[in-house]
């Protein structure tokens, strides 16, 4: 099939590259005119374990290609994913002018029929509103579809490549078929196509990442009462994950949700339901809890050091908002280090993938560290944001050395109290009882 992507940043290009590996024609398009001129070059813009060989074979075998104009790519395709961003407005709607401007694009150059898809997350009613604005443009008759997507950042061509389901919103039978011939090689094992109306593909989506979101804000307020009472949350989670109604994934508590994904997306459907009158106040709390959780690890350093952390350099392990991934979009290693400046401390940050990502917010402002043990020079303590594997069986004598207080808090519970006591580490981790020095 002749397919364009438009949007070449997490989602399309994993899309683009993925649907040139099963033997598409696929023309990438993008306005960032570096972005595609790097890509051309086989320069992958973001970390995504796997995407590179993709990129470079379907690239040599011309299947895969990467332009800037938008229109030419359409006029040559039969099928267009549209996976531009979309980006939170001020009142937390999702600000669609990026995906609307592609529809126009797409209408100027219908130069025959096709099948038009939304893969960004939208809400409910953009498709047909995608239909409304390619339709001012053309007189050829066209389908449009809602396909979101699911990928993880750090696993999303495994994702895309074998997806537990694929959601497809169609307006009739000519585009499920196209959508199923396309997805046919990725779901040879049984895992469903689920076909659906436009409007329940949209909404399948936002309630999908709006459930996940409801799960970690759950367990991080379970994890602070565990703290607060003396329980284990490590051991909570496997008392209840073992539960098949409710299942072990999701359950892990940490510094608070990030991502491009999920904070953008609990508030664009809580700014629907108030659209609609129908008020979403479990995900007005999901957020609010979020928000909490993203200062628990700075509450654990203050309550610590008190009044030494003004002045204190405190190394932060991990920057990205979740481990195998540069993305660090609301990340909550962000929200740390601004509250770690706030306090008057410095910081020295250290992450293997996503230093560059992380210095386009950051800037000069903090000390930038290629190792990890390179950020605890001269540092107070140590805090671990980011559960890299890299971090998981660190030299755990080296860092005691080079703190000057045997200081860890962990965000992520990586390691295990007892053991970090006998070690001699005053350690903090999350839900779990804190563990001091045993000598
Ligand atoms: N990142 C994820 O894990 C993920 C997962 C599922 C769904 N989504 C959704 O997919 C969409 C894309 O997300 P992303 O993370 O890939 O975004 P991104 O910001 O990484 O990439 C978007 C790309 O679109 C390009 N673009 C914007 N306007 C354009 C236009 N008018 N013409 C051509 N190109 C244009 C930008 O230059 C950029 O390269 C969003 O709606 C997001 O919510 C993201």
């Amino acid at each position: 099939m002749k397919v364009a992507v438009v949007g070449t940043g997490y989602v399309g290009l994993v899309v683009g590259a993925c649907l040139a590996e099963t033997g598409n024609d696929v023309i990438c398009a993008d306005q960032d005119a570096a972005k595609i001129d790097g890509l051309r070059q086989n320069r992958i813009p973001i970390y995504e374990p796997g995407l590179e060989p993709l990129v470079v074979r379907n690239q040599r075998d011309g299947r895969l290609q990467f332009v800037t104009d938008v229109g030419a790519a359409v006029e040559q395709s039969d099928v267009v994913f549209i996976a531009v961003g979309t980006p939170p407005n001020e009142d937390g709607s999702a600000d669609l002018q990026h995906v609307l401007d592609v529809a126009r694009i797409v209408g100027r150059h219908m130069n025959r029929s096709k099948v038009v898809i939304t893969k960004s997350t939208v809400p409910v009613g953009t498709a047909e509103r995608v239909r409304a604005e390619i339709a001012k443009h053309t007189k050829t008759p066209f389908h449009v579809c809602s396909n979101p997507e699911f990928l993880k950042e750090g696993a999303a061509v495994e994702d895309f490549m074998k997806p537990d389901r694929v959601i497809v919103g169609v307006d009739g039978a000519a585009a499920s078929e196209v959508l199923g011939e396309l997805y046919a090689p990725f779901v040879r094992t049984g895992n469903p196509i689920i076909f659906m109306d436009l409007a329940s593909a949209e909404m399948t989506k936002y309630a999908a990442n709006a459930m996940l979101a409801t799960r970690i804000s759950f367990m991080n307020q379970i994890a602070r009462l565990c703290d607060a009472v003396g329980a284990d949350v490590t051991l909570v989670r496997k008392g209840i994950g073992t539960d098949r109604r409710i299942g072990p994934a999701f359950l892990f508590p940490g510094p608070g949700y990030g991502g491009s994904c999920f904070p953008k997306d609990v508030k664009a459907l809580v700014r629907s339901g108030q659209e609609q009158g129908v008020p979403l106040d479990i995900l007005e709390a999901v957020e609010a809890a979020n928000e909490r959780q993203k200062r628990v690890l700075f509450e654990k350093l203050e309550r610590r050091l008190g009044s030494a952390l003004r002045g204190a350099t405190v190394a932060v392990w991990g920057l990205a908002f979740k481990a195998e991934t540069d993305d660090v979009r609301d990340s909550p290693a962000l929200a740390l280090v601004e509250q770690l400046l706030g306090a008057g401390a410095a910081a020295r940050v250290h992450d293997p993938a996503a230093l560059a990502t992380a210095r386009r917010h950051l800037g000069e402002r903090v000390t930038y560290a290629t190792t990890a043990y390179d950020a605890l020079q001269g540092a107070a303590a140590l805090v671990v944001v980011t559960e890299w594997l890299e971090y998981r069986t660190p030299d755990f004598e080296r860092i005691k050395r080079m703190l000057s207080r045997p200081l860890i808090v962990d965000g992520r519970n990586l390691y295990d109290p007892q053991r970090m006591a006998r070690l001699g580490f005053t350690y903090e981790s999350i839900g779990r009882p804190a563990a001091c020095a045993s000598s």
